[in-house]
């Protein structure tokens, strides 16, 4: 099968685009043909190795254990293993590859990838391949931090990177839940985030939420650009903050552990300021996760909006425009 390879970290000109062996399919896996892979930051990631501790984090020391990369995944069943009877060959499916976190390659740049049948639902018909692959990855990481946050009719809730891919979500579900929603974006971006059903956008260019006078049930922080304090000002007695964190390729600097110093000093804060939630660590399973976000799609809850689709052998070129490109919208390989 076509797929496209990494042999180390560096940068997306190091991807090649080979013929290798069809992934073998696991008792718990299902084989599917790849119709369509998202390229988000964790992505990015791992094709450059950065920060240094994800290579510690289970990717691979010296180069990826799985050499190919991508997460997440849209396609039809091509066989399934032993032991999986929710699928079978035919089935139109969206999932993500990978166990747990992602910061690893998940082998979905290529024709055909192995899944965990747990990390995959059912392809809702009222969405495309290319909508339905670039919803797991973020979308697991939105349910994850949202788990255990109670957002109810009405409450306020302010999404800070509202346009990328967990903010989207985040804003949608909100929506879903029936919150009154704030997103916080670029000029760029503002159009697409009112068209998500934001009842009000901010800019960041602009505008600075954490000196402002409105108050927030749910802070959900995906740059994590402001001193948590700054946010705790805009939040409710009762208010919820959440990072996401967000390294911004690179250009945050921390280029040995990325975001974690900030997560551990939030998860110790946490201990003592009831407004902090640590890093998030419930047990959502990712198979309840996916039927959700199926749910959620089905509906017409959840809409992915794409800035642009490339072919597998471009891989390079999106995974560059990702970073560089100012992208609104998600990107995606159409394979
Ligand atoms: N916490 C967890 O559980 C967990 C787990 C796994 C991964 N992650 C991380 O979660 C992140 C998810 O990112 P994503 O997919 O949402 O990324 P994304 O698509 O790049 O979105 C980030 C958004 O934030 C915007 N932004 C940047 N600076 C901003 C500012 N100062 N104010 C307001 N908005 C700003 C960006 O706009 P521009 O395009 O203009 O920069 C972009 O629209 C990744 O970095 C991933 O590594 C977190």
């Amino acid at each position: 099968m076509r797929a496209i390879v990494q042999d180390r970290y560096g940068s997306p000109g190091d991807l090649r685009l080979r013929e290798i062996e069809r992934p073998a399919v696991g008792d718990d896996e299902v084989l599917v043909r790849v119709r369509a892979a998202s390229v988000h930051p964790d992505v990015w990631h791992v094709v450059t190795g950065h920060p240094f501790v994800l290579r510690l984090m289970g990717s691979g020391l010296l180069r990826p254990g799985c050499p190919v990369p991508g997460t997440d995944l849209a396609g039809v069943v091509e066989a399934v293993g032993g032991n999986v009877t929710r699928f079978q060959p035919g089935d139109e499916v969206f999932g993500e590859s990978v166990r747990g976190h992602s910061w690893r390659n998940g082998g979905t740049f290529a024709e055909y990838a192995s899944v965990p049948a747990d990390g995959l639902a059912a392809k809702p018909a009222n969405v495309t391949f290319a909508q339905a692959a670039v919803v797991p990855t973020a979308g697991y990481i939105t349910l994850l931090n949202l788990s255990g946050v109670r957002v109810l009719p009405g409450a306020r809730v302010l999404v800070n990177g509202a346009g990328g891919g967990v903010g989207a979500l985040a804003v949608q579900i909100a929506k879903a839940d029936g919150a009154h929603v704030t997103g916080v974006e670029h000029t760029r971006k503002l159009e697409l985030v009112r068209a998500l059903g934001a009842d009000e956008v901010l800019d960041h260019t602009r505008d600075d939420f954490t000196r402002a006078d409105q108050r927030y049930d749910l802070i959900v922080d995906i740059p994590g650009n402001h001193p948590v304090a700054a946010c705790r000002r805009v939040l409710t007695p009762e208010g919820t903050y959440v990072l996401v964190g967000h390294d911004q390729f690179g250009r945050t600097g921390h280029g040995w552990l990325g975001s974690l110093p900030r997560f551990a000093k939030l998860a110790m804060l946490s201990l003592f300021v009831r407004q902090l939630r640590g890093r998030a660590s419930s047990g959502l399973g990712k198979r309840e996760a996916m039927n959700r976000l199926a749910a959620y799609l089905a509906a017409g809850q959840l809409t992915p909006v794409i800035d642009r689709a490339y072919p597998l052998g471009e891989a390079a070129e999106a995974i560059r425009h990702l970073a560089e490109g100012e992208p609104v919208g998600r990107i995606v390989l159409t394979i």
